[in-house]
C-alpha cells in the first residue's frame, strides 16, 4: 500500500468481544500507516435482544459520519442466528455509503460459523451492497472452544491484507 488510508470502524457491542475485535483490527491497520478512527455505537434507550426481523425503534447517540473516509467496517454480535439490529440499523440510517470500501465483520459464541456468524455477514453484506458499497469479504470470530485472542489476532491480519490489495 503506497498511501495511508483513512479507515472507520463503527461497531455495537454488549459484553466487549466485539469491542476487542474491533480494538485488534485498529490495532493492525495503524501498525501498516493507515489512520483509523473507532465508533462503539450507543442507542439512545436500551435495545431489545431480539432476532433482526423483530421490528423495534433504534436511535443512535453517535451515528458516525462516513464522508470523510475511504474504507468503513461495520461489526456486531451475532444474535439469533443472524446480525445485531443494532449495527444493521446503523448501516440502515448511514448516508453516502455508495462508492465507499466497506467490510463487515461480527463476533458470535458458538464453534461454527453456519450457527448464525456466516448469516450475519450475509444479511450486512447485502445491505451494504444495497446502499452502493463495494463490499470485502468479512470475518467471523468465535470464542467457545476457540480463545478470542487467537481469532481476533488472526482475522485482524485476514481483514488488514483484504483492505490494502
Ligand atoms: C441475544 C443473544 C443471541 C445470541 N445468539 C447467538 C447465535 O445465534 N450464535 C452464536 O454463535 N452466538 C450467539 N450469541 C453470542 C454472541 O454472539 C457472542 O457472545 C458475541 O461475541 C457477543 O459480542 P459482544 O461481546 O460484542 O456483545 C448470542 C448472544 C446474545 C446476547
Amino acid at each position: 500500500m503506497d498511501e495511508a488510508l483513512k479507515i472507520l470502524i463503527v461497531y455495537h457491542s454488549e459484553t466487549g468481544n466485539t469491542k476487542a475485535f474491533a480494538e485488534g483490527i485498529s490495532g493492525k491497520l495503524t501498525a501498516i500507516g493507515n489512520a483509523v478512527n473507532s465508533v462503539q455505537l450507543k442507542t439512545k434507550s436500551s435495545v431489545k435482544k431480539a432476532p433482526v426481523r423483530q421490528d423495534q425503534d433504534i436511535d443512535f447517540v453517535n451515528l458516525p459520519d462516513p464522508h470523510d473516509y475511504d474504507v468503513i467496517l461495520f461489526g456486531g454480535p451475532v444474535w439469533a442466528f443472524g446480525p445485531s439490529p443494532v449495527i444493521v440499523e446503523a448501516i440502515r440510517k448511514m448516508d453516502k455509503l455508495s462508492g465507499k470500501i466497506c467490510l463487515p465483520f461480527v463476533t458470535m459464541a458458538f464453534f461454527l460459523e453456519t450457527m448464525g456468524g456466516n448469516a450475519a455477514l450475509r444479511y450486512m453484506s447485502r445491505i451494504l451492497a444495497d446502499k452502493g458499497a463495494k463490499v470485502l469479504p468479512g470475518a467471523i470470530c468465535k470464542h467457545m472452544l476457540h480463545k478470542l485472542d487467537n481469532e481476533i489476532e488472526k482475522n485482524a491480519a485476514k481483514i488488514a491484507t483484504a483492505i490494502s490489495l
